[in-house]
């Protein structure tokens, strides 16, 4: 099975075909996805799209859910690890 090559916070990452954006970050080593207004850390909840907590920058997009976007290659991923 091919990698796809993407970037997670200024890091590159190797993963398999068909790996969901949400698991590549978990597969970084970290969970968090994003923040909230007052900063606390957030992650995935649901997996399915509904809670709206796995939002990421993807490619300068901005509030992509991660666990319904599929890893490709060169995509550039900021989370609210990235962020103070
Ligand atoms: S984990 Fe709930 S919307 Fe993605």
């Amino acid at each position: 099975m091919t990698d796809v090559v993407l970037n997670i916070n200024g890091h590159e990452i190797h993963v398999a075909q068909g790996v969901s954006v949400a698991a590549a970050i978990a597969m970084a080593g970290s969970a968090l996805t994003r923040r909230s207004v007052r900063g606390a850390a957030r992650a995935p909840l649901c997996g399915m799209g509904v809670c709206q907590e796995c939002r990421v920058t993807i490619d300068g997009r901005m509030h992509q859910l991660s666990c319904q976007t599929l890893c490709a290659d060169g995509m550039c991923i900021t989370t609210g690890e990235a962020r103070p």
